[in-house]
């Protein structure tokens, strides 16, 4: 009771930064409750739940380095979990190492301020991000990385990320010397992400050579027929589901879903 009490309580003031919380009165001995359901620490039962309490507020907002084990861990997790994707008959895996997650502030030393192999020098703060894809590639037989998706990843007030690219996709510069720099055998494949909102903009990243792959991820949200509206401004015929193809297209697949072209 007393951590559904305090959950709704104080979590939310846990929650909202505060450097030190002090929690109501807690009684020594029951009889100097003011009512029944003060919390109270007069019998060792009472260690745990309230332990529960105190470990809750310590995880807000106060970073605390992984140690190695925690490392480790962490590594044996990515694996785990990509054992379970491909459980649940997934294509692909995305390792997210951008946007300020944890593989990110590893990465930069605006946030990674370790000292040993993990911290430091570019070699040091790469080495978690390659470990896990080591593992996973290990765990994956002959799957290995196909793909970069290059982000640029805010996660500091104090980053200043240019809001400039062609037509609109700010991330595509990074992306456009990500590929030239590992472009080799085409192996590896680069891809684009970032503020992508028309087919033309997508094409044009992938002609001008800035990347192999576009990626969109807000404007989907806001328009989940951005790919049909993306084809249709190309002129290209895509695949629609046959419950919505045939209203679309005419029932013998005559017709088009573009309407300017052909
Ligand atoms: C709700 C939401 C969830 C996201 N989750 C992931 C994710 O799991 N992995 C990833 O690599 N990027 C993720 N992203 C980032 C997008 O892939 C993309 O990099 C970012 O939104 C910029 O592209 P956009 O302007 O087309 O949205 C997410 C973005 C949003 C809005």
């Amino acid at each position: 009771m007393i951590l559904i009490f305090f959950g709704c309580t104080v979590g939310g003031i846990f929650t909202r930064g505060p450097g030190l919380s002090i929690i109501e009165a807690t009684s020594v001995v029951p009889e100097g409750r003011v009512t029944p359901s003060d919390s109270g620490l007069w019998s060792d039962d009472q260690i745990a739940p309230l332990a529960e309490i105190v470990q809750f507020a310590h995880s807000q907002n106060q970073p605390n380095a992984m140690t190695k084990k925690g490392i480790w861990g962490l590594i044996r997790a990515f694996v785990e979990a990509a054992r379970r994707t491909l459980k649940a008959g997934f294509d692909d895996i995305d390792v997210h190492g951008a946007h300020g997650y944890l593989i990110h502030t590893f990465l930069s030393p605006v946030s990674n301020h370790r000292t040993g192999e993990y911290g430091g020098s570019f070699e040091n703060r790469t080495r978690l991000a390659l470990e896990v894809v080591v593992r996973l590639a290990r765990k994956l037989a002959e799957h290995s990385v196909d793909l970069l998706d290059v982000s640029s990843g805010g996660m500091h007030p104090k980053q200043k990320i240019s809001s400039e690219g062609p037509m609109g996709a700010y991330q595509a510069p990074f992306s456009g010397d990500v590929k030239k720099s590992v472009a080799g055998d085409g192996s590896l494949l680069v891809s684009a992400v970032g503020l992508i909102k028309s087919g033309f903009a997508a094409q044009h990243l992938l002609e001008a050579g800035f990347a192999d792959i576009v990626f969109v991820g807000r404007h989907f949200q806001k328009n989940p027929g951005a790919v049909w509206a993306f084809a249709e401004v190309l002129g290209v015929d895509i695949n629609l589901a046959h419950q919505i193809s045939w209203p679309v297209k005419g029932r013998g697949g005559r017709g088009s879903l573009v309407a300017h072209t052909k």
